[in-house]
């Protein structure tokens, strides 16, 4: 088989496909001068929320300002605690940080890598305020569960579904509780050409709250009265052309992914000291990455790199073992699962774009390195 050189990532096929489209949006953004606010970011904003079947959704800078932005919005406050996990990007436990407020990291389920919902209640105490379940690479957490501890306990729950643009959970899109935070970087499902993010949600209260904190604080249709002090955490309009180019092709795209995983699961089953990923039921995974694992990490990378297929870790080190986060206390042991999986996991490549023959060639050299 003759070698082929794989990124991880491909953003650039999908440009040239969706050009013409794309660089009209632009020039429209730059022709109407409004770079700020603007028709576009609300035609966005309008078309996500029916997307994921909500009532509003708010264009922020990033996933990192909308989660912050929401957990402000739910009145979290200095003192108070907020659970979530160890295995994802530091902003989602940074925003907790930011807001005030501490993270109490929960261990992960060994099949999804998402939080093991049976291990929330025993974190959870007089200063817990929120839950921030993370629907890590694309697949939703177990969200009856976990909105059975937050009515229980009055908590409440904040999806983190950076990675999860499209995800079902019993048939229906993230969120599927009370608030859910997406990240628009531009490798998600759905990327802007730089950072962007927004907060979903039914509830019309949090939706004039993130609103008005992201925008300086101004009070509704008033310029210079502000009634908080508040951000400048706003989306700006030509990402917000950018999005709504792409989000016509979302479905579409995520049906390729998942398409894709098909094959990679078909090509690589059965092989030995190989795990696949794995779709939980009631779940429709959407593939942000494909995630494989194996005690032969590292060697399975350095072969596969040899062979010009790029991977990565998501993520190496878990939070609670960063630098970063010394000060909440953790060590090594606290968090089994999440630090054996962090070992092991590495993510090959997936995009929609890849090619059947891509798919097989990589397929190919893992099951030479196995073999
Ligand atoms: C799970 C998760 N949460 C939050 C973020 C932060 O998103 P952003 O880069 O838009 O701030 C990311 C981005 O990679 C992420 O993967």
């Amino acid at each position: 088989m003759a070698k082929m050189k794989i990124p991880l990532v491909d953003l650039k096929t999908q440009y040239l496909k969706l050009k013409n489209d794309i660089d009209t949006a632009i020039q429209d953004v730059i022709d109407s001068t409004q770079f700020i606010k603007g028709k576009a970011k609300e035609e966005f904003e309008q078309d996500f929320a029916k997307f994921c079947g909500s009532k509003f959704a708010i264009g922020c800078s990033s996933c990192t300002t909308a989660l912050e932005l929401a957990l402000r919005a739910t009145g979290i406050q200095k003192g108070d605690e907020v659970i979530t996990v160890a295995n994802t990007f530091t902003a989602t436990a940074a925003s907790i940080v930011h807001a005030g407020a501490l993270p109490k990291f929960v261990d992960i389920d060994e099949n999804t890598y998402n939080i093991n919902t049976e291990h929330i209640e025993q974190k959870i105490n007089d200063k817990t305020k929120a839950i921030i379940p993370v629907h890590l690479y694309g697949q939703s957490c177990d969200m009856d569960a976990i909105k059975e501890l937050a009515d229980k306990y009055s908590l409440a729950v904040i999806e983190d579904c950076a990675q999860a643009h499209g995800a079902e959970y019993k048939e229906k899109r993230v969120p599927v509780s009370d608030i859910g935070c997406f990240s628009f970087f531009p490798a998600k499902n759905l990327g802007a050409f730089g950072d962007a993010g927004c907060v979903v949600t039914n509830d019309e209260a949090i939706a004039e709250k993130v609103s008005m904190l992201l925008d300086h604080g101004r009070a509704k249709g008033k310029k210079y009265e502000h009634d908080i002090i508040g951000f400048n955490y706003r989306m700006a309009n030509i990402q917000a052309a950018i999005l709504n180019v792409k989000l016509k092709f979302l479905e579409k795209f995520n049906e390729q992914r998942r398409k894709n995983a098909k094959l990679y699961n078909e090509l690589l089953s059965g092989v030995k000291n190989l795990i696949l990923p794995v779709q939980a039921d009631d779940c429709k995974h959407v593939f942000y990455v494909y995630t494989i694992r194996t005690s032969k990490r590292d060697q399975l990378a350095d072969f596969l790199k040899q062979n010009g297929i790029s991977t990565q870790i998501y993520y190496p080190i878990p939070l609670h073992l960063q630098q970063a986060y010394k000060a909440l206390g953790y060590k090594e042991g606290d968090l089994p699962v999440t630090e054996k999986v962090s070992k092991e996991i590495l993510s090959i490549p997936m995009y929609p774009e890849l090619t059947d023959e891509q798919i097989t060639y990589v397929s190919t050299k893992i099951k030479e390195f196995f073999s």
